[in-house]
């Protein structure tokens, strides 16, 4: 197969979702459809928000596990798909937030009874910073939701993103009886816990057709034809290009543990869906055609037993071809390093790979090689760039409890950093480490992780802080000014960069106003 057939051949997307609104199950069933299993309830997802606090081993062995579920690769009709997970769990959000600087698109899953969550609103937030194309698959039709007219408002108003149905539903809970696809123009009748086989779609070339009032009864039947022409009417076809922009996301509907309306979605996934795009560099845009390999470490995966310290490195090819035993350009270590295991995922042939093509996702052992957004080329020095970190929610100091140890603390503080369990900050013009997370978990995680591998013994002091952000001026005395004067809201983050952590929103609103010639960041970028 020609180079260019490979890259074509590949879809890579992740599926986002508020925990609860179904992404384990429609990914089951996507993984189903690919072949890649044969049983429901085979995927040992990264469910985890079941466990309370205390039982962060058992997330964390659960963790180990789902590596292997990590970047799920299946073939489905002529295409390979590369799904890549993302932890349900709030504390892991910027795991997540990190997997999605690797895809290329998102399916976002909502629950038609809850609606717009949470996580569902800072996760389309992170997608539309990199106009990342979003298709909407609102799951659990089966059950009493929100009106489909009301719930579409909701979306839109809530995500500020412009909606597309694909599919429209017939009813909801109980009298749900399936979805009329607005793009082949049939109707697929709905039944509990199948596959819908080719029977349950039903052809219909015009809507007026007495076929569909046998098929729905008359009330129904009358009111689709009603929606049909609404939502045609306010929509008119799917402009590609706006989906591909990420302006207009087209929406499905569906009931993932019923297997219902997930092919539909898959096959337009597949259609619509963008192959590997070209990314920013510090270098210009790199493109998946050029011949020379590069890519980037969105993800590092420790291993907790203290007798395996090896990490896996999770890198996104870009460009060119990855081969087994080649040299690569390591950049921000200027150094060359050859990868005889490199590690493939869920469902391929067999787990070492001999090569890996754009959008691929590569496994690399490492023995503390790398950090988050590290670059491998073949010789060009570049970095990717729009690889974020956001800002932690959480701050605590870091008390040492041990003194004997403070070598040891720093380097374990400093690697653990490095595969993105959480930032670390350093007092402005003092030495105070400042340790910053997404959820509480993350602490008791460096906190045995310090101890079991690095012997070093640390106690955390929570800090008044609700945010960090970074701050830039054009003015550096003014800069340094305020940095003077809020010495005790100022530090550094790994990098150098200065960054203000405000106590609340009121405090952060009140600088950002008394301080117009400094620029307040809530994320900074690992390489500009
Ligand atoms: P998540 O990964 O987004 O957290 O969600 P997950 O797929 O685990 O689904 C959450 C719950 O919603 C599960 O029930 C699942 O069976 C159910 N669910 C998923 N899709 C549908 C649907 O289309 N209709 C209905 N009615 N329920 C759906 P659970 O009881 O929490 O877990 P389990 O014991 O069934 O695994």
């Amino acid at each position: 197969m020609s180079y260019k057939s490979e890259i074509e051949k590949r879809r890579t997307f992740a599926i986002i979702s508020h925990p609860d609104a179904g992404k384990t199950t429609l990914t089951e069933k996507f993984l189903l459809f690919g072949g890649a299993i044969q049983t429901a309830g085979a995927v040992k997802s990264n469910k985890i928000r079941k466990y309370a606090t205390s039982d962060f081993m058992e997330i964390e062995r659960q963790r180990g596990i789902s590596v292997a579920t990590s970047v799920m690769s299946f073939q489905y009709k002529d295409k390979l798909i590369n799904l890549l997970d993302t932890p349900g769990h709030k504390d892991f959000a910027e795991d997540t937030y990190r997997t999605l600087t690797a895809v290329d698109s998102v399916i976002l899953v909502i629950d038609s009874v809850n609606g717009v969550e949470e996580q569902t609103r800072k996760l389309t937030e992170v997608c539309r910073m990199r106009d990342t194309p979003i298709i909407v698959f609102v799951n659990k039709m089966d059950r009493d939701g929100k009106n489909r007219f009301e719930l579409m408002e909701e979306i839109e108003n809530e995500l500020q993103i412009k909606l597309h149905p694909l599919t429209w539903p017939i009813n909801n809970g109980k009298d749900f009886k399936g979805v009329y696809n607005l793009h082949d123009k049939n109707l697929i009748l709905f039944t509990a816990n199948t596959k819908a086989s080719d029977e349950d779609v039903v052809q219909i070339g015009d809507l007026s057709t007495s076929l569909l009032d046998e098929k729905l009864g008359e009330k129904d039947a009358s009111i689709l034809r009603e929606d049909v022409e609404l939502v045609d009417g306010v929509y008119g076809p799917l402009a590609i290009e706006d989906y591909l922009s990420g302006k207009i996301a087209p929406v499905f509907f569906g009931s993932a543990i019923n297997n219902f309306g997930v092919r539909e979605m898959l096959d337009n996934f597949i259609r619509i869906a963008p192959v590997p795009q070209c990314r920013p560099t510090t270098d210009g845009a790199v493109c998946p055609e050029d011949e020379k390999f590069s890519g980037f470490v969105f993800k590092i995966h420790a291993n907790l037993d203290p007798r395996h310290r090896d990490r896996i490195a999770f890198i996104r090819a870009c460009s060119g071809k990855f081969e087994r035993n080649k040299y690569f350009h390591h950049v921000r270590l200027n150094k060359d390093i050859r990868f005889s295991n490199p590690y493939s995922f869920l469902a391929r042939d067999k787990d070492v790979i001999d090569e890996a093509f754009p959008g691929d996702v590569v496994g690399l052992f490492d023995t503390g090689n790398f950090k988050i957004g590290d670059t491998l080329t073949e010789g060009a020095n570049f970095y990717f760039t729009g690889i974020p970190s956001f800002s932690p929610e959480i701050f605590k100091e870091v008390q040492n409890k041990d003194p004997m140890k403070t070598k040891q603390l720093e380097k374990g503080l400093l690697q653990l950093t490095d595969e993105g369990v959480a930032q670390l900050f350093t007092q402005f013009g003092g030495n105070k480490k400042i340790i910053g997370c997404v959820g509480e978990l993350q602490f008791e995680v460096i906190q045995y992780r310090l101890l079991h591998e690095y012997s070093a013994s640390v106690q955390f002091n929570t800090l008044p802080f609700f945010k960090a952000c970074w701050i830039t001026s054009n003015d550096e005395k003014k800069l340094f000014d305020f940095a003077r004067f809020k010495q005790n809201n100022i530090a550094e983050d790994k990098d150098g960069n200065m960054v203000y952590l405000a106590q609340s929103e009121w405090f952060l609103k009140t600088e950002i106003t008394n301080n117009p010639e400094i620029e307040f960041h809530y994320t900074s970028e690992i390489h500009k």
